[in-house]
Order: C-alpha cells, then sequence, then structure tokens
C-alpha cells in the first residue's frame, strides 16, 4: 500500500482510506451486512489501510457502532479512526461535546484520532462559530477526547477559504475527482489548504460510484479504446493519487471485490504523485467534457436529502433521470418510473416543495424544480401529459 504524508504530523496516512458509509447491505430495509463489512475492513486493515472514516449519521447511525466492533480484536490499534460532529444537529452551546460524549461511547473507544466538523457550509459554520464549538473542539483536545479536528466540506470555494482562515485546522476534507474539478473546493482550494500547511483528505473520489460503472457506452468506449489497460475506476484513483497535495483518499467501498481492486491500484508502484503524464491528464479531461454534456443532475447519491417527509426517493428519481439522459432509453425509464415509484408512492409528484432537502443537500441541487422536471418528462413518455 502506498503510503502518503500528513503535513507536520508524525503519521504516514495510506494512500487508500475506508469510507464507511457505504457498507454492503442486506434485504429492503437495507441493513448493514455486518459480518461482510467486518471481513472487508479488517481485509482492508490487515493489507494496510490505516484510516477508517464514519460519521454520526452514516447507515442510519449505526455506523459508528458498527465500526467500534469491527475494530475489536487489536484493529482498532492498527488504524486512526475519524468520525465527525454532527454540524446539521447543533442547538445550542454544549452540544458539540454531548455529540462527541455519545460517539465515543456508541464507537466504545477511549477517543477518536480524526474528529471533522461535517459537512460544512456557510450556514452550518457560522451557527458553528456562535456556538463556541472551536472552543469545546479545543477543550475536548486538552481533555484526550481527540487528537485532530478538521471539517469536512461542501459550499463555493469562497466559503471553503473563509473557514480555512478562520481557525488553525489540523486538516480538512473535500470531495475531488476527475469529473469535479472547479466543483465546490475543487482543485483550487486543495491547493489552498496544502499551501497553508493543511493536509486535505479527498472523499468522493468515484464521484459516489458514478464514474465507476454502468458507463455511457461513447465513454466506456473511450477507455477501451485507450492504450492503457486501466479500467476507469483505475483511471479515477490515480488522478486523485497524480496529485501530491492529497494526504489520502477515501472511499466508500461496498463489495469485497471494491476493497480487492482498490487496494490493487493504490498498492501499484506507480500509483504515485505525479504519477500520471500529461497526455494521461488530457485524457480524463476529454472523458470529463464529454460526459458533462450528458448528465441532467449532479446528484452523488449521498442521500444527506433523505428521508424526504412526503416520502419521494429524491436520489432514486435522478438516477433515473440521469440514466435515460445518458443512454437515451426514456420508454423503458418511464415505465421503471411508473412501477418503482408512482406504484410505490415514491415518485415526485409527492412533492410539497417544504425545501428540507434542499437546504440538506451538500451539491447545492435545486430538487424541487428538477423533481418537477423529471415527473413531467416521464408523464409525457407515458402518454399521460
Ligand atoms: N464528510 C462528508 O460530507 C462526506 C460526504 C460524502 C462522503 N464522505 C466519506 O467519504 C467516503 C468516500 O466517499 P464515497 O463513498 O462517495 O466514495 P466513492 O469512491 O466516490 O464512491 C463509492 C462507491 O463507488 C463504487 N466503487 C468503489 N470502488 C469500486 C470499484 N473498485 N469498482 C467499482 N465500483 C467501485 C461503489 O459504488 P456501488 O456501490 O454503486 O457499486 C461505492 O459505493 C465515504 O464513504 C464517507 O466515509 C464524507
Ligand atoms: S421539498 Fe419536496 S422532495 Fe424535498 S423534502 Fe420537501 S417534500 Fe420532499
Ligand atoms: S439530491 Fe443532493 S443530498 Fe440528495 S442524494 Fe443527491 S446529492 Fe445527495
Amino acid at each position: 500500500m502506498q503510503k502518503r504524508s500528513f503535513g507536520k504530523l508524525d503519521y504516514k496516512p495510506s494512500l487508500l482510506g475506508f469510507g464507511a458509509m457505504r457498507f454492503p447491505t442486506i434485504g429492503p430495509d437495507k441493513e448493514v451486512d455486518e459480518k461482510e463489512a467486518t471481513k472487508m475492513v479488517r481485509h482492508a486493515i490487515d493489507s494496510g489501510v490505516n484510516y477508517v472514516d464514519t460519521a454520526y449519521n452514516y447507515h442510519g447511525g449505526l455506523s459508528e457502532v458498527i465500526v467500534g466492533r469491527m475494530l475489536k480484536d487489536g484493529y482498532r490499534e492498527k488504524v486512526k479512526l475519524a468520525t465527525k460532529s454532527p454540524s446539521f444537529l447543533l442547538e445550542k452551546e454544549g452540544d458539540w461535546t454531548k455529540f462527541l460524549d455519545e460517539q465515543l461511547k456508541k464507537i466504545d473507544v477511549e477517543h477518536v484520532d480524526f474528529y471533522l466538523q461535517h459537512a460544512l457550509n456557510k450556514e452550518r459554520f457560522d451557527l458553528f462559530k456562535e456556538l463556541n464549538g472551536h472552543d469545546e473542539a479545543v477543550k475536548a483536545k486538552e481533555d484526550g477526547k481527540i487528537k485532530y479536528f478538521g471539517f469536512s466540506f461542501h459550499d463555493s470555494l469562497e466559503v471553503f477559504k473563509e473557514i480555512i482562515d478562520t481557525y488553525p485546522w489540523d486538516f480538512c476534507q473535500i470531495q475531488l475527482n476527475y469529473f469535479d474539478t472547479d466543483f465546490q473546493a475543487g482543485l483550487e482550494g486543495l491547493k489552498y489548504a496544502a499551501g497553508k500547511g493543511i493536509p486535505v483528505i479527498i472523499m468522493e473520489p468515484l464521484k459516489g460510484g458514478r464514474l465507476a460503472g454502468n458507463l455511457p457506452e461513447d465513454i466506456q468506449a473511450m477507455f477501451d479504446n485507450h492504450p492503457k489497460e486501466w479500467s476507469p475506476v483505475e483511471w479515477a484513483l490515480r488522478w486523485v493519487a497524480d496529485l501530491p497535495e492529497v494526504a489520502l483518499l477515501l472511499s466508500g467501498m461496498s463489495t469485497m471485490e471494491h476493497v480487492l481492486d482498490n487496494l490493487r491500484i493504490c498498492s501499484a508502484e506507480d500509483t504515485v504523485a505525479n504519477g500520471l503524464s500529461p497526455e494521461d491528464r488530457e485524457f480524463l479531461a476529454q472523458v470529463a467534457a464529454t460526459w458533462k454534456a450528458k448528465i441532467k443532475v449532479d446528484c452523488t447519491d449521498c442521500r444527506y436529502c433523505m428521508p424526504c417527509p412526503q416520502g419521494v426517493n429524491i436520489p432514486g428519481c435522478f438516477a433515473l433521470y440521469n440514466n435515460a439522459a445518458m443512454f437515451g432509453n426514456w420508454k423503458e425509464a418511464a415505465r421503471m418510473y411508473k412501477n418503482n415509484f408512482i406504484d410505490r408512492d415514491a415518485d415526485a409528484s409527492l412533492c410539497i416543495e417544504c425545501g428540507i432537502c434542499e437546504s440538506a443537500c451538500p451539491q447545492q441541487l435545486e430538487i424541487i424544480q428538477l423533481l418537477k422536471e423529471l415527473h413531467d418528462r416521464f408523464m409525457f413518455e407515458l402518454g399521460e401529459l
């Protein structure tokens, strides 16, 4: 496993970190398959992964508990454990410490190594400041409950710079992949933070899986016709690894095959900083440009908008809309929309425009308008508009 450096810290992170947000699930209620997830995480650690990232709200609040259990039997000592303060639940002073104490109990650990203010945007950062959250974080460090304090981020570059410049953060975490170079913090934000000596962790290197499978035919053909026999996943992970400012990349692997594949890619001798040629980088820029022309909604399936109080399956509707746009199979997609969404009371027409989802969406999507558009299009295809 390739190792990187982490700013001034005496810690050599593995290039690949394990994101505990997309564990394998079983049954209609999507319960975590804990046995399989434990096998996957422990295999990754045995193969050199030394960073595991969970959060208060992943898997309906159970990810932390499950991560705590999978890190028993000596695995806790082999990794740095990261979890996050639920910024979206803070209401008053003292809440910050209350949630941390709850999390330490849930995970059943004495301390967390890397603690992040979760999914900061302008509104949440202003509230964090107003509630003196940073003072509570300093105290938690002094008390030995957390070792390092950082933040994860979903807002504009301008807000990112403001947050970086406000406190002496130990590290930060941003979304970055070859498709999203100018989105949110983007490449400029990466360089800005690194330039100030703040280590940067990358999340969503595969855009939540969208750069991995079911690619449009012409995009897949671009990869297939390239003389290098790398899969789209390998290209995407190597693009992140190529950036010298990156401390480590997190992947939310959901099968053992993903774990094995990503371990192989991140252990390859040439998966290193500045490992890609200028032609490789240009190739990926062309792939992104070709692809961007097709996608309707830039949803990463993070599910922060769920559950919708009206039962609308927001990411499900968007995935169907995007698939139809990318593959051109509108009639088939419209039938699926009827069977899987309208008939199951999860379709876009149930939206009452309360706006809860829009304020939770890290991608700042205009969800209400997009839901209207996709519903009209599918109804048109069904001959009912
Ligand atoms: N702090 C925040 O605001 C925030 C937000 C998002 C994520 N995160 C953290 O960052 C982590 C990484 O983000 P992410 O999970 O979105 O990462 P990602 O690597 O972009 O996406 C993960 C998905 O990619 C697919 N995948 C991964 N490896 C693959 C392989 N070798 N072959 C084929 N498909 C593969 C899987 O999709 P399928 O299951 O569809 O096959 C998997 O669920 C998360 O797990 C979480 O810990 C934090
Ligand atoms: S705006 Fe519509 S889709 Fe969003 S949470 Fe409210 S009812 Fe659900
Ligand atoms: S609509 Fe936004 S919050 Fe909901 S899954 Fe998509 S990206 Fe995430």
